[in-house]
């Protein structure tokens, strides 16, 4: 059933989509047919973008939009440059492709091809425009710092941009081990800095990984200067399960800064294959993540339910918690726990089926008749709820 085709309808089926996850607890098990029905539902993707309400209407603090323009200026500061303090960060994703025999199959041409804009994508050419988009938006926001994309050495990355290395390291990088081999290439990245360090002094390099579907909207050298007493960082929100995003961390540059994340990785990694292996495609490494937080019993987990940064001593490293409301913003699945966006939001995570999102928002960023983030921002909550095809 195509009931919910196009916005002004999706608005209408709203309420439909809130009331699903009670539907859905109230209906009984056997009723097989109809849970298909409304999964079917659930699972449709658009390809194009939907708006609806923006959330957050009427709080102070909360970014405020009328249609997709901004009523709020959202970036007060003047970037900084660190580089003028001897310190430069680089922003370190682990990035593969898959060879996709279906894509060649047919002479090149897919019948699985998306169109964004003017353009259309094949699966390959979907990933590598995320890639390309999230140097886009680091180059746009924080142009002195550098990417480092590590990757399989057997994959042939064809990135040919300034400022950004390739580092292969060995592992295995099929799709359910993906979570797993980023953490070990993490570790086998921050091993490789330690090297580095003790041979050379001077110039600071801070290391911010992240997963390469994040636009980093603010300049985020401002952590390092703001907090100068964490070795890492990881972003945190209110939910008792999952507390902890693995999506992005951050790690002082210093010999002690890199050795005590390298440490705290290798017993997330220690925790993820002894506890949460069969979790390993998606959520082992939060699992894992948050497991090893909480183990330590001077640990309040209390706090992450207020969103203010915070720093705590977890076995040798000082490890500071930023809230994801402004380092980890992320569009939310359902209706719940919803409340708008910060002003201050620095870094937009489109997870899951929200990649379609964020080439249109980086298309409307850098079309020439707005330019203004802020609008950006009103587009991104706006439209944010709903899943794409991309
Ligand atoms: C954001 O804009 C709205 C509407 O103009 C205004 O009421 C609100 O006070 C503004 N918020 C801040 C923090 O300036
Ligand atoms: C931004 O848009 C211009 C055209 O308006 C285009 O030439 C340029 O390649 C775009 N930049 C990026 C990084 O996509």
């Amino acid at each position: 059933m195509k009931i919910c085709n196009g916005w002004r309808r999706f608005l209408l089926c709203l309420p439909l989509v809130f009331l699903l996850p009670h539907i859905f607890s109230v209906l009984e098990l056997h009723q097989t047919s109809t849970l298909e029905d409304l999964h079917k539902k659930q699972i449709k993707k658009f390809d194009h973008l939907v708006l609806g309400p923006a959330a957050g209407e009427g709080l102070h603090d909360r970014l405020q939009c009328q249609g997709i323009k901004a009523l709020n200026k959202t970036h007060f500061s003047a970037s900084t440059d660190n580089s003028n303090y001897g310190e430069n960060i680089a922003f370190v994703t682990v990035f593969t492709t898959y060879d996709s025999s279906i894509d060649r199959a047919i002479g090149g041409k897919s019948r699985d091809l998306v169109t964004v804009g003017k353009i259309s994508y094949n699966k390959l050419e979907r990933s590598m425009a995320i890639l390309n988009v999230f140097i886009n938006f680091i180059q746009v926001t924080m142009p002195q710092s550098n990417i480092i994309i590590l990757t399989d050495p057997a994959s042939k990355l064809p990135v040919h941009r300034s400022r950004v290395a390739i580092y292969p390291i060995q592992g295995e990088y099929s799709r359910d081990k993906l979570m797993l081999q980023r953490i070990r290439s993490y570790i086998a990245f921050l091993e490789t800095r330690l090297e580095e360090h003790s041979q050379r002094q001077g110039h600071l390099n801070h290391y911010i990984f992240t997963d390469s579907d994040v636009a980093v909207i603010d300049d985020l050298g401002q952590i390092f200067k703001n907090y100068p007493n964490f070795d890492l960082a990881f972003t945190f929100r209110n939910n008792k399960e999952q507390p902890l995003n693995s999506g992005f961390i951050a790690v002082r540059g210093t010999p002690d800064g890199i050795r005590r994340g390298k440490v705290f990785l290798q017993e997330v990694l220690k925790v993820y294959r002894s506890k949460y292996i069969k979790a390993s495609r998606m959520l082992g490494d939060q699992l894992a993540l948050a497991w090893v937080v909480k183990s330590y019993p001077s640990f309040d987990a209390k706090r992450f339910t207020r969103p203010q940064a915070f720093l705590e001593e977890i076995g040798s490293a000082s490890v500071l918690f930023l809230p994801c409301a402004i380092y980890n913003w992320t569009p939310p699945e359902g209706a719940g726990q919803f409340h708008g966006m910060t002003l201050d939001v620095k870094v937009v995570h489109f997870k899951g089926s929200r990649k379609r999102l964020m080439l249109e928002s980086w298309n409307f960023l850098n079309s020439s008749s707005s330019s203004d983030v802020s609008d950006m921002l009103c587009l991104i909550l706006k439209s944010g709820r709903t899943k794409y095809d991309f």
